[in-house]
């Protein structure tokens, strides 16, 4: 049996975005079943207006008024099939925890996820934007991802190919934002732990002591704990900017401009470390009214109590101008501006 939908209106969303950005709602509900989605859309179709899914609210950047529907994704569960004498296949709900999931999965000897531990976030918002952290993203260990079609009205697997999964992008994101709404993430694990240790900040991280699949979770948290500030401490939506990719001319062009670049290969040229060229702008700490650059990781701006998105959008327009000024590049924002 269904729980009917549950609606409320002028709903305030401070304590359900990670900046705290003091945004209302002008309708929200809350889904707990799948097939609560079939309601959603019977309730949008007589009642026309855009959609926000929500799940942890830790990408969104959110103006003071939300016009249309919020709907909060708190589906459980937890359910494991084996796959191969190798491998378990885990379907989790999209409303689970992030960080609770890393967790759960290695106290079940179930491995692959520990690198991305500590992340914000639920479950199901972790294939919009392909998660990923110390070498691995989340399209490397996902094996379906479920949905409701809402173009269709029915619940089906997509495969991780059909996701169209890139850095921090995806399907969800860029191609059908208003298509799908997730509902459970299956990976496939590993029963046999073999490390990713490909960043150089965990393999130094970890030492010399045996490496277990507990110590890699345990040093990935120390290392985000050392450069991120925590959400529920300071309003943050992680790196504000993503990594920009330029082609191998322009890279080589910076690389004898500036000797102490970061940078790494990349399909289509190289990456650059984006909190390196803010951070050489020097704007490390700096702040404009009631946001700040994040002191020990440039790539993060913080909310210093009050701001509003408005505070972000000049702050990041800031960001993005000296940066371009000094080096040519233009650094693109990461979260999720709504509306
Ligand atoms: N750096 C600086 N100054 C800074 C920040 C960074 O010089 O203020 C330099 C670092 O010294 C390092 C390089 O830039 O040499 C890269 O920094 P870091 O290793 O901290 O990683 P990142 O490129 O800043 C990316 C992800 C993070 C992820 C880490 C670890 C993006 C946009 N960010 O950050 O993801 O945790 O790698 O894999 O790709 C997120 O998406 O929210 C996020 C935190």
């Amino acid at each position: 049996m269904t729980d009917s939908l549950q609606l409320r209106s002028e709903y305030p969303l401070q304590e359900l975005n990670t900046f705290g950005l003091p945004a209302v709602a002008e309708y929200y509900t809350e889904i707990h079943a799948a097939d609560q989605l079939e309601q959603l859309e019977q309730w949008l179709k007589r009642h026309p207006m855009p959609l926000l899914l929500l799940g942890g609210g830790s990408n969104l950047v959110l103006a003071d008024r939300v016009p249309g529907l919020v709907a909060r994704i708190l589906i459980r569960g937890w359910h494991r099939s084996d796959l191969s004498a190798s491998h378990v296949r885990l379907r989790v709900g999209a409303g689970e925890n992030w960080h609770a999931t890393v967790e759960k999965s290695i106290e079940q000897g179930l491995y692959g996820l520990e690198n991305l531990a500590l992340i914000p976030g639920t479950v199901g918002a972790a294939p919009v934007q392909n998660i990923g952290a110390y070498g691995v993203e989340l399209k490397d260990r996902i094996s379906a991802v479920e949905v409701f079609d809402r173009q269709e009205q029915c619940l089906r697997d997509l495969s991780p190919e059909a996701c169209r999964f890139g850095y921090r992008d995806s399907l969800f994101k860029s191609i059908e934002p208003e298509r799908y709404i997730i509902t459970a993430v299956e990976f496939s694990l590993a029963r046999q732990f073999t490390a990713e240790l490909s960043y150089a900040g965990l393999r130094e991280g970890l030492g010399h002591d045996p490496v277990t699949p507990k110590r890699v979770f345990d040093t990935v948290c120390r290392i985000r704990r050392e450069k991120l500030p925590d959400p529920t401490e300071i309003g943050n939506a992680g790196s504000f900017f993503k990594n920009p990719v330029v082609s191998a001319d322009l890279y080589q062009q910076l690389k004898h401009r500036f000797e102490s670049l970061v940078a790494y290969p990349d399909t289509d040229g190289y990456k650059l470390a984006a909190g390196w060229l803010i951070d050489q702008c020097g704007l490390k700490g700096f702040s404009l009214e009631h946001v700040g650059v994040y002191p020990r990781q440039a790539l993060v701006l913080v909310n210093l109590g009050a701001a509003r998105r408005e505070d972000i959008e000049r702050l990041a327009r800031h960001v993005q101008q000296m940066v371009q000024e000094r080096f040519g590049v233009r650094l693109e924002p990461e979260p999720r501006f709504y509306p």
